[in-house]
């Protein structure tokens, strides 16, 4: 399924670069474009990041200010 449309990105390539390493939306972007366009799918990212860490039992990140 495509996450993200202006990139063209599917669901299981932002699960392999989150499993890869990827820790933000940002880092998501840099390796595989998703969420770099209009930024309507960002939200369907950090959904994805934090299904992964509760998986992992990662605490949530400190964002800054
Ligand atoms: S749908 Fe992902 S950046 Fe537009």
């Amino acid at each position: 399924m495509i996450l993200c449309l202006c990139e063209a990105v599917n669901d299981r390539t932002i699960d392999t670069v989150i499993r890869d390493g990827a820790h933000s939306v940002r880092e998501i972007g840099r390796r595989c474009g998703a969420g770099t366009g209009c930024g309507l799918c960002k939200v369907d990212l950090r959904e994805r990041l934090a299904e992964r860490r509760e998986r992992d039992g990662e605490p949530e990140p400190v964002l800054s200010k």
